[in-house]
């Protein structure tokens, strides 16, 4: 099985292009299902992620012009002009949690959805409860038999007033993708203001849905009867682009990120900059600077947007096990997301786990070991540290890596880390 082998101790100095968003891409190619004409999506980063979600349109009876390439392009063309399938099977959810924002708009394109309930995983529980319960708001009649999800509408979705009990960012994604087609207006209360879901709302607009209030917590969106063909470039991969930022956080150095904004940024770029990186802001780049040698600690909570992002929560632990003091990181997102404490504490860290707390006392070095990926930003908090660590860190199961990461390897290396595959 291959592993990814770190020296540590190499400062990181160079460009990035950063990568177009995963969550956003996974969102908008879903969006083909809800029309029968072609949607051009570019940009979509050559990640396993993405390619399994092509492959499961593809069984849906999507026409995708570009998947027989995808090691080549970033730009799909697809086509659902009949859907001959819209049962999406326990062996594909399984393998990825995603799948499940197939739902919304399976069944407002065809009135009928099966889909595996996708279960737990390494992180947290992760129900979906508040997806069904907001599409039962808009008709849809749901039961679970056997572990699938059977959602019907035989006439159609009708819109509603929804209000979230929390914020859920798939949940967002699944009712604004199953409202954009469903008779009369929908209200979306405490929806999530990820990038990502204004992202999805700028393409499904693109395609003549009507919507309002993106990247607020209250959407409206009105239905129409039909979509029109487009074109869509996804945004880039924030939390891509956040690894790198505190890659060099860890490592020292300087390192340009291409193809970001700082808008969707802001607040992690408080939290890097009260660490002590600083930020440069150029057109269409970020340039991120260690100050000095040592690093501040900060205490932190994971927050829906714009709060810290718990997908940076795992990243941050790693610099903060090497900060001039005592962080504590607080996870509010996920129930179970500090499986990288465990290793990184293999590493020479010393962290205590209380709950939902994390207790970081920075120490002077880390050391490199053999690890295990336990979920994909757990194993690139891995990487982080293996960046820094004394010796080498060889990194086990890095297959959760490359559902996120488009060629993370080279990208580090050509910013003079000493990283391999083997
Ligand atoms: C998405 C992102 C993931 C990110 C997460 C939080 C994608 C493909 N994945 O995951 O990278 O870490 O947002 O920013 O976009 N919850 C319920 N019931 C539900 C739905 C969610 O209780 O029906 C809970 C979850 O267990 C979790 C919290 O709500 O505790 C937030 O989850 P949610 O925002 O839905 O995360 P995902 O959409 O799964």
């Amino acid at each position: 099985m291959e592993k990814i082998s770190i020296k540590g101790g190499k400062p990181l100095y160079g460009k990035v292009k950063i990568s177009g968003s995963k969550n956003s891409s996974l969102a908008i190619l879903a969006s083909c299902l809800l029309t029968n004409k072609k949607i051009s999506i570019y940009g979509v980063p050559k990640l396993t992620d993405t390619f399994f979600f092509l492959k499961i349109l593809s069984s849906f009876g999507v026409n995708i012009e570009g998947l027989n390439n995808f090691k080549n392009t970033n730009k799909f063309v697809l086509e659902a002009k009949k859907i001959t399938n819209n049962k999406a099977p326990y062996n594909l959810v399984r393998k990825m949690r995603a799948s499940i924002l197939v739902l919304g708009p399976l069944l407002a394109r065809t009135g009928r959805a099966i889909v595996s309930l996708p279960g737990g995983c390494s992180i947290g529980a992760r129900p979906v409860d508040i997806h069904l319960k907001s599409l039962e708001k808009l008709g849809a009649k749901i039961f679970i038999r056997e572990g699938y999800i059977y959602a019907e509408a035989p006439k159609g979705l009708k819109g509603n007033k929804i209000v979230f009990p929390k914020v859920s960012v798939g949940a967002t994604t699944n009712v604004l993708m199953a409202a954009v087609l469903a008779k009369g207006t929908t209200e979306i209360y405490n929806a999530a203001k990820e990038p990502e879901i204004k992202d999805l709302g700028l393409c499904l607009k693109s395609m003549g849905a009507k919507i309002k209030g993106l990247g607020t917590n209250k959407i409206l969106i009105e239905g129409v009867k039909e979509l029109k063909e487009t074109s869509y470039k996804v945004m880039f991969d924030r939390i891509e682009a956040g690894t790198y930022a505190l890659a060099v956080a860890i490592t020292g150095g300087e390192i340009e990120l291409l193809g970001v904004e700082k808008k969707s940024l802001t607040l992690f770029i408080n939290v890097l900059e009260t660490i002590g990186v600083n930020c440069i802001e150029k057109k269409n780049s970020l340039v991120f600077k260690r100050q000095s040698n040592s690093l501040n600690p900060i205490d932190v909570t994971t927050e829906p947007y714009p709060g810290f992002p718990t997908d940076l929560q795992a990243q941050l632990m790693a610099v903060m096990a090497v900060s001039n003091g005592t962080s504590v990181i607080t996870e509010n997102i996920f129930e179970n997301r500090f499986m990288h404490a465990p290793e990184l504490i293999r590493m020479g860290a010393n962290i205590k786990l209380k709950g939902n707390l994390a207790i970081v006392n920075g120490v002077k070095r880390l050391k490199g070991a053999e690890v295990m990926a336990t979920d994909l930003r757990a194993s690139v908090s891995l990487v982080l540290a293996g960046l820094v660590a004394e010796g080498t860190t060889n990194i086990n199961r890095i297959y959760h890596i490359d559902r996120g990461y488009q060629d993370i390897v080279k990208k580090l290396k050509f910013c003079g880390a000493n990283i391999s595959r083997i």
